[in-house]
């Protein structure tokens, strides 16, 4: 075995450029053991077939994974990190049974024909959105419209008032970053208290929104526990838009970047639903799934992963294997995407997707619809990403817009 001090770090510059040391370690292998930024020995899966096999093998579990990580970090630093434990109970963080279970209470509430009744309301913030923009000549795109307008959706959708909204994204922009354990601790820890006030709220007073009825959801007589109830809130606000607002913003720097490929979507709108699967491809928003751990040794190419080890499956590096899309590093929005992994494979692939679809169609679109000629304000050099191994977008995006 490698001493660890030999191994890949993913550090500051990957976070960067993850494309560079995704594509070498791919040609090593397809799963290779890597350290996470805090020193963490992890193995990192860059291969698209192995991904896909290793997102459905019912070896990898995900079950209370985030202890074990959090118990993992305490050996190795000697330090305390608190992550909530009434976030820890959510979908992504169970096996079946109970995964089956929670996913059954929502799934009804985000099937692609449920979600296209929101159409209207999208459109409409989105325009609201666009007009705040186009009194300024350069703006920074994700501040003023990829983040606002998820973030307003889903918290509608989900029955977050107004006046709550930017609170909620610096708690929720905390908890997916590299920042000191301490801070992500006391961010969860006030989101979650945030929530429990909320759901009580809405068991004594519903209203129209999915918050309401989950705190009355039954299915088959099952219903949430408040730990249950509390995190599956968590998760659908956290899941409907930290990703979303990545989607818009790659695809828009996609498109500057490519402007052969924007000048046929301008040609031909039609091209959009397909340009969405080809963003979420090339500059894939969610970089890894979330950690799984082995249950027994799983051998994936020529190598063994033992028992009790933790996976990361980059969905972002298998998305760019050429075994599976031919010169992977172009961003071609006429190309077949099928089995791209951006929404995540198996048991746990995104409930949302159908909402992240609409949401990116109609900002992508009505942008361009809006503005005939949209150009980067700065180098693209100067364009930095967000500093985390799981969300993949740009911190801020600054365009020059004319109408
Ligand atoms: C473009 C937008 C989106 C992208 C790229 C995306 C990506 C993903 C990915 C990759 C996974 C699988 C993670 C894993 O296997 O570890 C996932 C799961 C999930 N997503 Fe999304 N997502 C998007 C939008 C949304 C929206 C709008 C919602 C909520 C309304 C949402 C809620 C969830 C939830 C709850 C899960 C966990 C599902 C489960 O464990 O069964 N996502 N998403």
């Amino acid at each position: 075995m490698q001493d660890v001090e030999e191994l890949p770090r993913l550090g500051p510059e990957y976070l960067q450029n993850p494309h560079e040391l995704a594509d070498r370690l791919r040609q090593e292998g397809p799963a290779r053991p890597v350290l996470m930024p805090d020193g963490m020995r992890v193995w990192l899966v860059t291969g698209h077939a192995e991904a896909r096999s290793l997102l459905t093998d019912p070896r990898l579990s995900s079950d209370g994974v985030y202890d074990r990580l959090e118990h993992q970090r305490l050996l190795a630093e000697g330090k305390k990190i608190e992550f909530s434990r009434s976030l820890a109970a959510h979908m992504l963080n169970v096996d079946p049974p109970d995964h089956t279970r929670l996913r059954k209470l929502v799934n009804k509430a985000f099937t692609t024909r449920t979600i296209a009744r929101l159409r209207p309301r999208i459109e409409e913030i989105t325009d609201q959105l666009l007009s705040d923009m186009s009194t300024v000549d350069t703006v920074d795109l994700i501040k003023a419209f990829a983040l606002p307008l998820p973030i307003m959706v889903i918290c509608e959708l989900m029955g977050i008032p107004a006046e709550d909204q930017e609170q909620f994204s610096g708690w929720s922009n905390a908890m997916v970053s590299t920042a000191p354990p301490e801070q992500i601790g006391a961010a969860s820890g006030a989101m979650a208290g945030y929530l429990a006030g909320l759901a009580e709220q809405k068991r004594a007073t519903p209203t129209d929104d999915l918050l309401s009825a989950l705190v009355h959801a039954s299915e088959g007589g099952d219903q949430l526990s408040v730990p249950e109830l509390i995190a599956m809130t968590f998760i659908l606000l956290i899941g409907g838009y930290e990703t979303t607002v990545n989607l818009i913003g790659n695809g828009v720097l996609g498109l500057l970047q490519h402007p052969s490929q924007l000048a046929a979507l301008r040609a031909d709108p039609g091209l959009l639903p397909n340009a969405i699967e080809e963003f979420l491809r090339y500059e894939t928003p969610n970089n890894m799934a979330s950690p799984r751990y082995t249950t027994a040794p799983v051998r994936v190419g020529e190598v063994e992963i033992p028992e009790g080890e933790f996976v990361m499956v980059s969905l972002l590096a298998g998305n760019r294997d050429a075994t599976r899309f031919p010169e992977p590093d172009k961003l071609d929005i006429t190309r077949p995407t099928g089995a791209h992994l951006g929404f995540g494979h198996g048991i746990h692939y995104c409930v949302g997707a159908p909402l992240g679809r609409l949401e990116g169609e109609i900002a992508i679109g009505h942008l361009l619809a809006r503005f005939s000629r949209i150009e980067l304000a700065v180098d693209a050099s100067e364009l930095r990403w967000r500093k985390s191994t799981q969300m993949h977008g740009l911190e801020a995006l600054p365009v020059r817009l004319h109408p």
